[in-house]
């Protein structure tokens, strides 16, 4: 098969690894892509975005199937160009992607569809804000309606947060129209967990279950980020209660789109919190989460290949997608003010001299090449990643990797796992 892969970061990187092990892959595509992605695929130069020039580029190369990694493609209506030419695609069209595109899409449809979430307001100006902010509490969640590359949430911790979060949103205007409307939201307290899954418009394949890391610093604190590591499998949520969040959070969903004439074919992502009053979705993503995707498909024992290609032509022959018992994790390494303002150029000088460590794997992120020298080039810039007999085996080889790897103001959380050992360590004990 010749095969497509839409995006640029760590989690293309590692879905082109996985890729291209595949005995029925003839050839790999990744446009625009990155240095990384360039070892294992043909990389091309057109952005996630250009939409029809991709389409282009798939009817000239006859390509027979395109995977889409970030959200914005989705939500512009790559899939609705793609179905339209006949070209295999898998990712949802641009009514499903909704889902992601817009918060209130998201937490409507889960109101009429009974999918537990937290309560919420939408507010469209400061005052309406700060009276539903006044009805929630402190700490209290914001979120941008729209895309914000991750970093639409902001939770103000009292009335001086809320004035600054609200001038963010209102006058600073930081997250342009996406920011026209917000949701203000209850603030819930448990362990966050992520699911994903892939849909055919009807029938679901789950995959592991993985939990990433979306504060900068150490024990939660700083700003969120996209993410910044990750662990498969999660460690906090048993095979049982996985099971039962597919009953009532992820068929509902594909149900409900499909009832709304949007039927969502394509990743799945449930990004959840796991309250004393049972797990509440926090969003939805339509596509694989990154950095999850990297762990994730650190541990996928089957070719995702053709499931892919079964999922795009609408129909799962397969009936389930089997991962090894072992436990993977990726740790991001990000540039200096990462996320607000990430510095670009400096050079990587120890990537070509690490020392390679048996069951680990460098996925870049935000890379580029200059005369031969690797330099950062986005806030995320590489993922070191690592599988282990189980996640202390695992989490021990990422950090000695990933301790090799520096240059001036790197960032990399330090805990990344550490809680869960905590808590599987005393759960073993008790
Ligand atoms: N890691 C969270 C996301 O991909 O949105």
């Amino acid at each position: 098969m010749r095969v497509l892969v839409v995006g640029s970061g760590g989690r293309e990187h590692a879905l082109c690894w996985k890729l291209r092990q595949s005995p029925l892959l003839d050839e790999l595509y990744c446009a625009p892509g990155n240095p990384g992605i360039a070892e294992v695929a043909d990389v091309v130069s057109i952005q996630a975005e250009e939409i029809k020039k991709l389409a282009d580029f798939a009817v000239d190369l006859k390509v027979d199937l395109t995977i889409v990694g970030p959200e914005l493609p989705l939500t512009l209506g790559l899939a609705d160009e793609f179905r339209s030419r006949e070209l295999g695609v898998f990712g949802p069209r641009k009514q499903a992607a909704e889902l992601e595109g817009s918060k209130v899409f998201a937490k409507e449809f889960m109101q009429r569809h009974g999918i537990p979430t937290a309560d919420s307001v939408v507010v469209h100006e400061r005052r309406e804000a700060e009276k539903a902010a006044r009805k929630f509490g402190f700490p209290v969640v914001l979120k941008a309606d729209g895309l914000a590359a991750g970093k639409g949430v902001l939770i103000p911790q009292d009335k001086r947060e809320l004035a600054e979060a609200l001038d963010a949103f209102f006058v600073e205007r930081r997250f342009g129209a996406s920011g026209d409307r917000i949701i203000v939201e209850r603030h819930l307290v448990g362990e966050e967990v992520s699911l994903i899954a892939l849909s055919d418009g009807r029938r679901l394949l789950p995959l592991a279950t993985s939990k990433d890391y979306k504060r900068l610093l150490d024990n939660d604190c700083g700003p969120n980020t996209g993410g910044m590591g990750s662990h498969s499998p999660s460690g906090v949520l048993s095979g049982r209660h996985a099971g039962d969040i597919m009953e009532r959070v992820m068929r509902p969903v594909v149900s409900g789109m499909a009832e709304e004439n949007r039927p969502f074919e394509g990743f799945l992502y449930a990004g959840l919190i796991l309250t004393e009053d049972g797990p509440q979705v926090l969003e939805f993503n339509v596509r694989l989460g990154d950095p999850e995707a990297q762990s994730i498909l650190l541990r996928l024992e089957d070719d995702l290949l053709p499931v892919l290609a079964e999922g795009a032509a609408g129909f799962f022959e397969t009936e389930r997608i089997r991962f090894r018992k072992e436990a993977a994790v990726c740790l991001v390494l990000a540039a200096a003010g990462y996320p607000d303002n990430p510095v670009k150029g400096d050079p990587i000088q120890t990537l070509a001299t690490a020392p390679e460590v048996d069951g680990v794997e460098i996925f870049h992120a935000g890379t580029a090449l200059d005369g031969g020298q690797v330099i950062t080039a986005g806030g995320r810039v590489l993922n070191v990643c690592a599988t282990g007999l189980n996640l202390r085996e695992a989490l021990r080889k990422a950090y000695l990797a990933a301790g090799e790897i520096r240059w001036p103001g790197a960032v990399l959380r330090s805990d990344v796992g550490r809680r869960v050992l905590t808590m599987m360590s005393s759960e073993s004990a008790s």
